[in-house]
């Protein structure tokens, strides 16, 4: 969701299958009603409210 916003995602982690899968996100896109979608699920929320 990230990269045709044109920001670069480098999620961590400490599998080497876990960084194939997540370097093979080139082979299919978002559409719109997708992008709907996962936005809202941003619920506008912190895990660090002390940092508000
Ligand atoms: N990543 C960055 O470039 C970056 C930059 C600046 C700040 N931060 C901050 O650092 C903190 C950590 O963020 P983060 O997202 O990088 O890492 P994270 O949330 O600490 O960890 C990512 C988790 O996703 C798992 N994961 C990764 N790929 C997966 C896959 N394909 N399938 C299933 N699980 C997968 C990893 O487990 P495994 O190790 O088992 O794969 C790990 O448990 C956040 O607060 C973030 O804001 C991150």
């Amino acid at each position: 969701m990230a990269l045709p916003k044109g920001i670069v995602a480098i999620p961590r982690t400490s599998q080497k299958a876990h960084m194939i899968e997540n370097l093979n996100v080139f082979d299919f896109e978002l559409d719109v009603a997708d992008m709907t979608t996962i936005s809202k699920l941003d619920l506008n929320t912190t895990q660090f409210p002390e940092c508000e």
